[in-house]
């Protein structure tokens, strides 16, 4: 059995005053039924884990560094990253692989460090519309796949995100029988590579425009254990109406 998680991602929103609403998380959900993870920028990644301590919410990192640690100017460790409390880390971003170059390869190299330091990595693949349009979905999904995930993995280490580019942040969700497609698809491939215990026992995430109104739906497709949720993980009130979803679903 799968457990269900609602993963946050504050991206690049969030000062002192963002930990209000994580408070008020905390309060809404005193013993939750599922995963609840919450990846806030990294300046707040030490007070957040601070404020959810003893709660059953978990909080993560957004991105980290190959190397343990060294000559790498403004980046993080996988090592701090636990040291500040966390417990996952989101890796592959499409946002990361567009603003920062991000190649399969890094991302695999950036969460065999994460996985060393034992912290889940939250893996995330997505077409951009181009690639949808031209029916290459599942080529990009399959490719991504191979490339990004280390050889490493687990049913406990890893955690695969889908993302599809275009739909993030835009409102634009793909229909519930094209998210079950690629749903489908990538576990089929992890049950080929991995076998088919640890290819089933990892969680998949379905990500993009993620809303209280829409999710009980998206989370009623199979292989859909739960959201990366971007926007709607800002404030306490809205990604609670995702997370009672979930713990329905
Ligand atoms: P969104 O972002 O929920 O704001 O679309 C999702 C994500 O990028 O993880």
């Amino acid at each position: 059995m799968r457990r269900k998680l609602a993963a946050g991602n504050w991206k690049m929103n969030g000062t002192t005053s963002a930990l209000s609403e994580l408070d008020a998380l905390a309060r809404a959900f005193p013993s939750p039924t599922i995963d609840i993870l919450i990846c806030p920028p990294a300046t707040l990644l030490h007070r957040a884990a601070e404020t959810v301590r003893e709660t059953g919410i978990a909080t993560g990192g957004q991105d980290c560094h190959a190397a343990p640690s060294g000559a790498h100017t403004g980046d993080i460790s996988a090592d701090m990253l636990v040291d500040a409390g966390a417990n996952a880390v989101i890796l592959g971003h499409s946002e990361r692989r567009e603003d920062h170059g991000e190649q399969n390869e890094t991302v695999r190299a950036k969460a065999r460090a994460a996985m060393d330091a034992g912290l889940k990595a939250i893996i995330c693949v997505g077409e951009s519309l181009e690639q949808r349009e031209a029916a290459n979905t599942l080529d990009i999904i399959g490719g991504q796949l191979s490339g990004s995930i280390p050889d490493q993995s687990t049913g406990e280490n890893l955690i695969v995100a889908y993302e599809p580019i275009w739909a993030i942040g835009t409102g634009k969700v793909p229909t519930l029988e094209e998210i079950g497609e690629v749903h489908d698809f990538i576990r089929n491939r992890l049950e080929r590579r991995f076998g088919e215990g640890v290819g089933r026992s990892v969680r998949l995430l379905y990500g993009g425009s993620v809303k209280p109104n829409n999710a009980a739906d998206i989370f009623a497709v199979s292989n859909v254990d739960g959201a990366l949720v971007g926007g709607a993980s800002l404030k306490a009130q809205d990604f609670s109406g995702i997370i009672v979803a979930l713990q329905k679903a």
